[in-house]
């Protein structure tokens, strides 16, 4: 089969090389048991592929292996008892091995395909929507009628992040850094829209009357403290990722002064030993799929080459993808 690989840990611009490798079996996962083989027909690209180009990110398997954490496609064949079948339509995670022709996905984290969403959404599923299901409601324990400042707003984690909050019935303010991205966010539903590099702590307070009930924030850096400020009393600060680079610190008399916490949010690690949870999120995103409120944004395409998945991982690195970024495989 054709796959795609990470080489060496030169960077996006030159760590990815096309390979023939034999198709994997069923036991081929990172879980124990046998999985679900899935014939690929997009698969997603996402900030942690980007990492493991340079031996960033947290997994770290040695090169030259395949990336890509999640895909869609159809099934191929599929455990006993998995409720599953040949030829059905299915959002997977296999957490490596993505960029590939088949790839095989805990029958856990492999979830059939609602008709109102095309493959290239179903690409788009699993990584950011159950982390922004996990981070707003599992861990931010977010309900209907609170507001929830969302930073990063445009990117994969923002824009399943609005859109689910608003799928809750909450409110959403989203924080962007451009024109294009607030077209971005709107087009996600947010409620209201403001710019990172204007007066967006004031503005969030006043939007929300006094002050949000949850901030989600995939950014990080130098945002933190002002976000701990927009803070409504007994609001919660959900950290999700660090794409500004730098990792913050709290001064903790500012969450006693006002009651408020940070929490972190881990979807992946947290997940991976909890089945049941996953099947959980599967079926109220569902709901949330079937209700009109979840539509996944594919921000940009590219063919499965080398070459694709290039420009895929620098449109990412460089700050300039809105949205899922995704690849064409089949
Ligand atoms: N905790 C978890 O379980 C979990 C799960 C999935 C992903 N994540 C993490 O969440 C983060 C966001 O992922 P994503 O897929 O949403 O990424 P993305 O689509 O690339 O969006 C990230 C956003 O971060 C903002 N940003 C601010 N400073 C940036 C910088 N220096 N470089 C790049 N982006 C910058 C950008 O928005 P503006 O330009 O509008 O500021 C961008 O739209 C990543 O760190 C990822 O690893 C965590």
């Amino acid at each position: 089969m054709k796959a795609i690989q990470i080489v060496d840990l030169s960077g996006p611009d030159t760590a990815l090389r096309e390979a023939d490798l034999p198709e994997p079996e069923a036991s081929h996962m990172l879980t124990p048991g046998s999985g679900v083989l899935v014939d690929v027909t997009a698969a997603g690209v996402s900030f942690p592929e980007v990492l493991q180009t340079r031996g960033e990110y947290q997994v770290k398997p040695p090169v030259p292996f395949v990336p890509g954490s999640e895909v869609a496609g159809t099934v191929r064949s599929a455990p006993e008892g998995s409720g599953l079948a040949p030829g059905d339509r299915v959002a997977a995670f296999p957490m490596l091995g993505g960029f590939a022709e088949v790839a095989v996905s805990p029958e856990f984290l492999t979830f059939p395909l609602p008709d109102e969403l095309d493959d290239r959404q179903g690409a788009a599923l699993i990584l950011n929507y159950h982390t922004a299901w996990f981070s707003l409601v599992v861990r931010g324990r977010l309900t209907a009628g609170e507001t929830v400042l969302v930073h990063g707003a445009a990117g994969g984690v923002g824009t399943a992040s609005i859109q689910v909050a608003k799928g809750l019935g909450a409110k959403a303010i989203a924080v962007v850094s451009s024109d294009e991205k607030e077209r971005v966010a709107r087009e996600a539903g947010a409620d209201e829209v403001v710019r990172s590099d204007g007066e967006w702590r004031e503005e969030a307070k006043e939007l929300s009357g006094g002050g949000v009930d949850l901030v989600l924030d995939p950014v990080g850096g130098d945002r933190f403290t002002d976000s701990l400020r927009s803070l409504a009393e007994g609001g919660r600060l959900v950290v999700v990722g660090f794409t500004a680079g730098s990792i913050p610190e709290v001064k903790v008399n500012r969450l006693l002064l006002n009651n408020t916490e940070v929490i972190g949010a881990g979807w992946g690690a947290y997940v991976i030993s909890k089945p049941d949870l996953n099947r959980e999120i599967g079926a109220e995103l569902g709901k949330l799929i079937a209700s009109g409120a979840v539509r996944p944004l594919v921000g940009a395409s590219f063919p499965f080459s080398a070459d694709g998945a290039t420009e895929a991982l620098k449109l990412i690195d460089g700050r300039g993808a809105t949205g899922k970024v995704v690849l064409d495989v089949g």
